[in-house]
């Protein structure tokens, strides 16, 4: 019997953290919710604590769902230490530590990919206002994303060089760097892909609502039943997974021109929706790969 934490911002846990919940204990473990913030370190020489309140952790892995969102640098910095110390413990991190971090950020989600010849949009990540300037002109029609950013929020569709350059002057003034990328034509839809373990646990299309481009369900989208489950996109999503180290991840996967490109790799995917297309949630299965993890 192992007690197994699910690490979260939020002070009350979502609906995904809360099957993890329930699924550690019908495997007849013990679940931990915990809030990041409510983790506390101290250090005197050669001796460093981790505890929650009074209490040392006693935990032997955790889900890593979330560290927060609009965090400020100091508090992001010591939320990645806090979890460092607790990964280099001896404390399971699913997904782990560095991976989890790498997959908030879409300029390392696409060197990893590129770099590895798994396909991707043209993106370009530039300081630069006058090079950006000269790329909206060349690709005519392309996106602007926040480089953390998730669930659509901010990812604006541009076709005019002299609107996006008011825009990116202004992220430039406010310290964003711009990360913009071809805008993929895709058919209203794109594939969200949940890998686990190396495997794909299911996929669906998320379709986007009447006369937006965006497939986010919290943009309005919805999950359908993606059927035909092609051996192509299986490997790109595996691939995907695999080049950013994450344990599992929830991949978006464009259909371009008959082929597919990758859009973001998911290191702490919401999987609500995927679960009531499926007919099934991936919290046992996560639960299962992490009991794995822990007797490794
Ligand atoms: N280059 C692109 N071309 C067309 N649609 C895109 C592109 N990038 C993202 N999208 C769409 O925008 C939405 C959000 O994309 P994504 O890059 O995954 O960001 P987020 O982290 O906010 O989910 C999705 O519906 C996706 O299909
Ligand atoms: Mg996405």
């Amino acid at each position: 019997m192992y007690t197994i934490a699910i690490i979260a911002d939020s002070p009350l846990p979502d609906r995904p953290c809360r099957e993890l919940y329930d699924a550690i204990k019908r495997r007849g473990h013990v679940p931990r919710y915990v809030p990041i913030s409510r983790i506390t370190t101290s250090f005197i020489t050669g001796n460093i604590s981790v505890k929650i309140r009074d209490r040392a952790i006693d935990f032997d892995a955790a889900f890593l769902r979330s560290i927060g969102f609009l965090l400020d640098l100091e508090q992001f910095l010591r939320r990645v230490t806090t979890l460092r110390i607790i990964e280099e413990m001896g404390i399971v991190l699913v997904n782990p530590l560095e991976p989890f971090l790498r997959s908030r950020n879409k300029l390392e989600i696409t060197y990893e990919l590129a770099r590895r010849g798994i396909p991707v949009p043209y993106t370009t990540c530039t300081e630069d206002l006058y090079y950006a300037y000269i790329e909206a002109k060349r690709l005519e029609e392309f996106v602007i994303k926040p480089i953390t950013g998730s669930r659509g929020f901010g990812i604006t569709k541009l076709n005019d060089p002299d609107i996006a350059f008011q825009v990116m002057k202004v992220l430039l003034g406010y310290r964003k760097p711009i990360y913009m990328q071809e805008y993929v034509r895709k058919p209203g839809r794109d594939i969200r892909v949940l890998v686990i373990d190396g495997q794909v646990f299911g996929c669906m299309y998320r379709i986007a609502p009447e006369g937006s481009w965006k497939t986010n369900v919290a943009q309005g989208g919805r999950g359908e039943p993606c059927n035909e489950s092609r051996r192509d996109v299986e490997e790109i999503a595996i691939k995907a997974t695999e080049a950013l180290g994450l344990i599992y991840a929830g991949v978006d996967i464009a259909e371009k021109d008959g082929s597919y490109v990758v859009l973001e790799v998911n290191g702490s995917p919401d999987w609500r929706e995927l679960s009531q297309v499926l007919g099934r949630s991936p919290a046992e299965k996560l639960v299962e790969v992490i009991v794995r993890l822990i007797k490794r």
